[in-house]
C-alpha cells in the first residue's frame, strides 16, 4: 500500500518530471506516509532522493539539494511492511552499479530466497525491494533493454508487485509491471503517465488504461506499449475518469476528512443518478452474470474489511427484508481461511472503496475458484476488485483522500439498497411501485445528511469538550449496531481513544461491566415508529445512566422519550429505519474528526495506517 508515480516527457530536460511526480506523490500520500523518494534520469545519468517520514521532509531536502533538470522521473511514497521508515529503507532502490532505479508496491514473499543467490552483492537496505533492483541491474547487463529486464525478472518474484524501472542509458522511457498490486497508466500529449491510481495523474489528463495481471508496461512521451508475461502484445482497457482535480483538493476545509463529510450528500445522490432504464428498471453498471442466475441464487456472502463490511452489515438488513434471501457478512480476511460453504448459487458481493485491498481481492477469488458469481460494489474505477468481478456496481463518491472513510461509507450503502432493489425487482418479491417507494425515500437522503451536516456545531462543541475522554462505548440495535461499530472505528483510527461498538442487547451479557461514574456512551436511538426496537434502546440508555454513564444520544427530531436520560442529544430528521443510518452516523463521523483535531493529531493520515491495504 505504497503510492507510485512514473513520467515521461519530452526529450529536453526540465524540471516537470520531478514537479509532476511530486505532485502526484503529494495526491497518492494517503497510501503511506513513512517515507518518499524520487529517481530522476538527467543528461549526465541516474539521480536520486529519498527521505523518512512525510512528503514535507522530502521537499525541505529537495530545497536544500535541489536535483537537476530531468527527462523522466520515478517517485514512492510508502507505508513501510520489510523494514523501518528509516531514509536507507525509502524508495528508490538502486541497482548495485547505481544506474537503474526501481520502486514497489507490495511484498517480494521469496524475496529471502532470491536475496541468497545474490551473495556478494552489498545491500544497503532491509527491504525486499532491494532485492529486485539488484536482480533487474544484472538482467539489464545481459539485455541492454528495460523492457527485456523487466520481463527476464518478474516471472521470478512471488507475492505482490507494481514495479517501475528507470535506467541511466534510458533516458526516454519508464517501465512498469504489475501483480496482484494496482498500476493505472495516464495517456498524455507528448507525455505519459503511471500511477498507482488515477489520482496521480489527474490533473494532467483524464485518459487512462487498466492494466492487467502480470503485463509489462513500457512508457515514453509518444508511446505506451503494454506486453504480456511472455512479451507478447497485450489490450488495456481504456476509460475516461469521471471526476477532476478539484474533488482531489481539501477545497477551503481544515482535512481531506472535514470535506468528505460534507461530500456526502452529493456522494449519495452521485451513487443513485442514472440508475434506471426508459421502463424505471433498476440497472447495475457492469453485469456479465445471466439473470437466469441471479434469480436461483439462494445465499448472499458479503465480503469486504473495515468500514466496507460495516456498510455490508447494514445492507444485510435490507437486502433480507426486500429479498427474502440469507445474506451472512463476512470479514475478507476469515472468510477463505474457514472453508465457507459457497455454490454456485451464491452470490457474493464484494465491498471496497479502493477496489484493492488485498483481503477482499483474495476472498473474491476464492469465491470464484469455488463457482460463486461475484459482485463488486467498488468507488475506485480501473482497480481490481471490478475487473475481477463478474458484476460491478459503482459507488460515486469521487475521490476519498482521509484514510479514515466516510463519504465511500454511504455511498456503499447507498449502492447495496440498489442492489437490493434490484434484485427484488428482478426475482418478483417486491412490485415495481414498491421499488419506486423505497428510491423516493433514497432520493431524499442527500438533503437528510446535509441537514445533519448544518448542525455540526453542536457536535463539534462536545467532541472538543471531551477531548480527554479516554474510553468511549457505542450502542445501537438493528441497523444502529453497524453504525455503532463504525463509530467505534472512527474514534479509534483517528483520535487513539479506546472505544467499543456493541449490539445495545448485549449489554447486560457482559459490556455493562464496563460502564462506571463518567464513562460516555453513544447511543444510536431507532425511530419510535419503530416502537418494539425503540423502547428496547430506551430501556438501554436507562440502565447505563442509572450507573453513572454520560449518555451521547443520537436520536430522531421529535423522539422526546430520550430527553430525560440523555445528556446530550444529536438530533437526526425523521427518516424510515432502514435509511437511518446514512443520516446517524454523520455525528459520530465528525464527533471523530473533531476530536482528534483537538488532540492535534493528524486526522487525514493517523499513525500505522493507510488508506488502501494492499497486503494481506
Ligand atoms: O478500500 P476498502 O474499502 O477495501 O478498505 C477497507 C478498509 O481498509 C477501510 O474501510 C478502513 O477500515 C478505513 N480506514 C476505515 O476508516
Amino acid at each position: 500500500m505504497c503510492g507510485i508515480v512514473g513520467y515521461v516527457g519530452p526529450l529536453a530536460p526540465s524540471n516537470r518530471p520531478l514537479q509532476v511526480t511530486l505532485e502526484g506523490l503529494a495526491r497518492l500520500e494517503y497510501r503511506g506516509y513513512d517515507s518518499a523518494g524520487v529517481a530522476l534520469v538527467t543528461p549526465d545519468g541516474l539521480t536520486s532522493a529519498k527521505k523518512a517520514g512525510k512528503l514535507a521532509n522530502l521537499r525541505e531536502e529537495l530545497a536544500e539539494r535541489p536535483l537537476p533538470d530531468a527527462t523522466v522521473a520515478i517517485g514512492h511514497t510508502r507505508w513501510a511492511t520489510h523494514g523501518a521508515p528509516t531514509d536507507a529503507n525509502a524508495h528508490p532502490h538502486l541497482s548495485a552499479d547505481g544506474r537503474l532505479a526501481v520502486i514497489h508496491n507490495g511484498i517480494i514473499e521469496n524475496f529471502q530466497a532470491l536475496k541468497a543467490e545474490l551473495d556478494g552483492t552489498a545491500f544497503t537496505s532491509e527491504t525486499d525491494t532491494e532485492v529486485v533492483a539488484h536482480l533487474l541491474g544484472r538482467a539489464y547487463e545481459e539485455t541492454g533493454d528495460l523492457t527485456a529486464a523487466m520481463l527476464a525478472v518478474t516471472p521470478r518474484l512471488e507475492g505482490a508487485y507494481t514495479l517501475l524501472a528507470v535506467h541511466a542509458d534510458e533516458p526516454a522511457t519508464v517501465v512498469g509491471a504489475r501483480r496482484n498490486s494496482p498500476l493505472v497508466i495516464g495517456l498524455g500529449d507528448g507525455e505519459n503517465f503511471l500511477g498507482s491510481d488515477v489520482a496521480a495523474f489527474i490533473s494532467h489528463t483524464k485518459e487512462a488504461l487498466e492494466m492487467g495481471q502480470d503485463q509489462v508496461v513500457t512508457i515514453t512521451a509518444d508511446d505506451v506499449r503494454v506486453v504480456d508475461a511472455d512479451g507478447n502484445p497485450a489490450e488495456g482497457r481504456r476509460f475516461t475518469v469521471d471526476w477532476d482535480a478539484s474533488a482531489a483538493v481539501k477545497g477551503g476545509f481544515p482535512t481531506f476528512m472535514a470535506k468528505e463529510i460534507h461530500d456526502q450528500p452529493k456522494a449519495v445522490a452521485d451513487t443513485l443518478l442514472g440508475r434506471t432504464d426508459g421502463h424505471g428498471n433498476l440497472i447495475l453498471d457492469e453485469l456479465r452474470i445471466d439473470e437466469s442466475i441471479l434469480r436461483s441464487v439462494d445465499k448472499i456472502i458479503v465480503v469486504a474489511c473495515g468500514t466496507a463490511a460495516y456498510a455490508g452489515h447494514v445492507a444485510k438488513y435490507a437486502i433480507e427484508h426486500w429479498c427474502r434471501i440469507p445474506v451472512e457478512v463476512e470479514l475478507a480476511h476469515e472468510f477463505r481461511y474457514r472453508d465457507p460453504v459457497v455454490s454456485e448459487k451464491t452470490l457474493v458481493v464484494a465491498i471496497s472503496q479502493s477496489g484493492e485491498t488485498m483481503d477482499t481481492i483474495m476472498a473474491v477469488r476464492h469465491a470464484r475458484e469455488q463457482g460463486a458469481k461475484v459482485l463488486a460494489v467498488v468507488n475506485t474505477h480501473g482497480s481490481t476488485i471490478p475487473r475481477e468481478s463478474d458484476a460491478v456496481l459503482y459507488t460515486h463518491a469521487g475521490p476519498e483522500v482521509a484514510v479514515a472513510s466516510t463519504k465511500a461509507f454511504l455511498a456503499q450503502i447507498t449502492a447495496c439498497y440498489l442492489l437490493g432493489l434490484y434484485l427484488a425487482q428482478l426475482r418478483g418479491n417486491k412490485y415495481p411501485d414498491e421499488v419506486a417507494g423505497y428510491l423516493d425515500e433514497l432520493a431524499q437522503m442527500p438533503a437528510k445528511i446535509q441537514q445533519v451536516i448544518d448542525n455540526e456545531d453542536q457536535i463539534r462543541e462536545v467532541a472538543r469538550a471531551m477531548k480527554d475522554t479516554t474510553s468511549v462505548l457505542f450502542l445501537g440495535r438493528h441497523v444502529g449496531y453497524p453504525v455503532a461499530l463504525e463509530g467505534a472505528l472512527k474514534l479509534k483510527e483517528l483520535a487513539y481513544i479506546h472505544a467499543e461498538g456493541f449490539a445495545a442487547g448485549e449489554l447486560k451479557h457482559g459490556p455493562i461491566a464496563l460502564v462506571e461514574e463518567g464513562q460516555a456512551v453513544f447511543f444510536i436511538v431507532p425511530t419510535p415508529r419503530r416502537p418494539l426496537l425503540h423502547n428496547k434502546v430506551i430501556s438501554n440508555i436507562q440502565e447505563v445512566r442509572a450507573r453513572g454513564a454520560r449518555t451521547l444520544v443520537i436520536a430522531e427530531e421529535g423522539d422526546d422519550a430520550v430527553n430525560e436520560f440523555a445528556e446530550v442529544i444529536f438530533r437526526v430528521p425523521r427518516t424510515p429505519t432502514l435509511m437511518m443510518p446514512l443520516v446517524t452516523v454523520v455525528p459520530l463521523q465528525i464527533f471523530a474528526c473533531e476530536l482528534a483535531g483537538a488532540k492535534g493529531l493528524d486526522v487525514d493520515q493517523p499513525r500505522n495506517l493507510a488508506k488502501s491495504v494492499t497486503v494481506e
